[in-house]
């Protein structure tokens, strides 16, 4: 049932500050801001020498900004593939580390057969799923559910998101864990996670100012996203989204990449979406939105308050994210790009739920 909404996605997109909440609540503690990891109890987190995570799509891009977490909170490393790559590169692991597998059906293909075959080589599996009963977290040791509800449209929204949030919370807990967090930084970073629902409930209000955007968006044939940090693999995202519900051709990069080789395709109709929050790296991703600007490329620069106020007069269009503290900002920074893409898809008139040649479970490899 849509509800009062045109699409699955646009009810799914919507529904983020309500599933993020039951997700978070069920790993964190609100009386004293401590993460509660039940299921983690089986990892002894100060014995992991690395991290190994896997998973295809959008999921695999949850794995990536997890990277980012886990090497940043918990002094994790993670070695991080695609699930049709890793199954097939035999890559050595350690017997006893911990293997970790994101799904939303809990059904794909490939992301099943490295489970199967870190399984084999005696690693620890864990497996974040948003369906209990799928065959993943059925071969799982430990699976950290993620509660984000049926996901009807083949584009993932608010799975995405509550698979952040999930590992978000782990990454945390880790870092609590091995002692790479003090009591005082894992209690600030719980904090910011609990405000998670009414960080995202803001962010749903730049509806209105996506949707006037999208009409131009939809006159564009191809779209660069940039990112830095966290933010890349958000630009990914972003590029991902609006390549499989609109068809348009859209390329993620690490924003430090540009020069490297996409920067040969801006002129004047490139639309260049810059993911860019006001944090430590702002400044360099400001440098490359500016070798944007002055090939001609029509900005985007999606940022909080700070960040727009810096850009200078470089943006096209500025997209004001609430000001929301760093483990937060993949999250939040995620429901403007599914509105980007949903809004010009709608524009377009293309179907928003059912994607040409794609499928919302891909049990095939
Ligand atoms: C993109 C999308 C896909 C899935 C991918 C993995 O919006 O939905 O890229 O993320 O097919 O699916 P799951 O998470 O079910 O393993």
């Amino acid at each position: 049932d849509k509800g009062n909404y045109k699409h699955f996605m646009a009810k799914e997109i919507h529904e983020q500050p309500e599933v993020i909440g039951h997700t978070i609540s069920r790993y964190i503690d609100l009386n004293d801001y401590s993460t509660v990891v039940p299921e983690a109890s089986a990892i002894d987190f100060t014995k992991l020498d690395r991290l190994v995570i896997t998973a295809c799509g959008t999921a695999y891009y949850a794995g990536l900004v997890a990277k980012y977490w886990f090497e940043k909170y918990a002094r994790l490393p993670v070695d991080i593939d695609i699930a049709s790559e890793f199954r097939y590169r035999e890559m050595p692991v350690k017997a006893g580390d911990l293997a970790l597998f994101i799904s939303q059906s809990g059904e794909t293909a490939d992301t099943l057969a490295s489970l199967r075959y870190c399984k084999d080589k005696g690693m620890v599996i864990g497996s974040v799923v948003n369906v209990p009963e799928s065959t993943i977290a059925r071969e799982s040791n430990v699976v950290f559910p993620t509660y984000a509800g049926p996901e009807i449209g083949v584009a993932s929204t608010k799975a995405f998101t509550c698979q952040l949030t999930v590992l978000a919370a782990l990454a945390v807990h880790a870092g609590r864990m091995r002692g790479t967090l003090s009591e005082a930084q894992a209690k600030g970073l719980v904090e910011t996670l609990s405000e998670l629902p009414s960080y995202t409930r803001q962010a749903l209000a730049l509806s209105d100012q996506i949707e006037e955007m999208a009409h131009w968006i939809s006159q564009t044939n191809h779209a660069l996203f940039l990112g830095r940090g966290t933010s890349f693999p958000m630009a990914l995202e972003g590029a991902l989204k609006l390549k499989e519900i609109s068809y348009i051709h859209a390329e993620g990069y690490a924003a430090g990449e540009l020069k490297h080789g996409p920067i040969a395709l801006i002129d004047e109709t490139m639309p260049v979406f810059v993911v860019a929050p006001h944090d430590s790296i702002y400044e360099k991703t400001v440098s490359n939105m500016q070798e944007v600007a002055a090939r001609g490329g029509r900005i985007v620069l999606i940022t909080n308050g700070k960040g727009a106020e810096a850009a200078g007069l470089e943006a096209h269009h500025i997209i004001t994210v609430p000001d929301v503290p760093e483990i937060a900002t993949p999250i939040v920074y995620a429901l403007p790009l599914q509105l980007i893409s949903y809004y010009t898809a709608v524009f377009m008139g293309t179907d928003v739920d059912q994607p040409r040649n794609l499928a919302k479970s891909v049990t095939v490899e």
